[in-house]
């Protein structure tokens, strides 16, 4: 059944029945989504079954997100480096997103959720960057959560794609060099957006080239929980965690 369906959707009494102020909820959640393969490995299994297991994580974490009103979640789900693992673990994780994104759009359209894609898409499989392109345009058109899902993304890429972009405009006799400053660098990125909180799972205390420039004042969070045993539950410690913490943004 679905979450929205019988109900006139209360997100600020379910953050305070969460023990969460309403107000200052971050407002762009990242999440590093480790502990994949360590989870599958405890349970005697092949890693690829974490990342399966990984995924039912996914779909529970954005509507915990949506029904709080966080609106906006970026995944990571897919690092440049991880272009190195095994053929068959890649091969797995490309044909996981197929499956997901097929399996996801129904609650996409239901809850309103506009997709979207960050990264070298142009090295994913042509399948997955069809199925993604197709489920990006399907969603276009809502507002209530943007998710956004990098993959073969890496911040230092991104930074060197914003900077050939900027070079080719200034090239171009379009930008003179001296006009190029944080705002126009920012809008020069897969997606500039400021990142209020950072959670990484697996209880690893590393960024992993992860939204570089936008997570230049974001908390950061490491929870122990691998990804696909970490809960709503656990969710909601980040965030009231992520709430007794004073952001000063390097003033006093
Ligand atoms: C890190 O765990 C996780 C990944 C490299 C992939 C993340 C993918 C998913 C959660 C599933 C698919 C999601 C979507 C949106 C389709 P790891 O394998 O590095 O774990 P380990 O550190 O324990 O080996």
């Amino acid at each position: 059944m679905s979450p929205f369906a019988t109900e006139v959707h209360d997100a600020a009494a379910e953050a305070r029945a969460a023990g969460l102020d309403p107000a200052r909820l971050p407002r762009h959640l990242a999440i590093i989504m480790d502990g994949n393969g360590r989870w599958a490995s405890r349970q005697g299994w092949e890693r690829f079954f974490g990342h399966r297991r990984g995924a039912d994580t996914v779909r529970a974490i954005t509507t915990a997100c949506v029904r709080l009103g966080i609106p906006r979640l970026t995944l990571y789900a897919f690092s440049s480096e991880n272009w190195q693992r095994p053929a068959r673990e890649v091969a797995v994780l490309m044909e996981l997103l197929v499956e997901y994104l097929a399996r996801e759009l129904p609650t996409l359209h239901e809850q309103q959720i506009r997709l979207c894609a960050i990264g070298r898409l142009e090295r994913l499989p042509a399948t997955a960057q069809a199925a993604l392109r197709a489920a990006i345009a399907a969603t276009a058109g809502y507002r209530r959560m943007v998710l956004t899902l990098a993959l073969s993304y890496g911040g230092r890429a991104e930074l060197v794609d914003a900077c050939r972009e900027l070079a080719r405009r200034v090239a171009a006799g379009e930008l003179d060099p001296e006009e190029i400053d944080e705002a126009r660098l920012g809008a020069a990125l897969y997606d500039g957006e400021e990142v209020d909180l950072v959670i990484r799972t697996a209880g690893e205390q590393r960024l992993s080239n992860f939204l570089l420039w936008q997570t230049a004042y974001a908390e950061f969070i490491s929870h122990p929980a691998l990804w696909p045993e970490f809960t709503v539950a656990d969710f909601h410690a980040c965030l009231r965690e992520y709430q007794r913490r004073e952001r000063r943004f390097g003033r006093v």
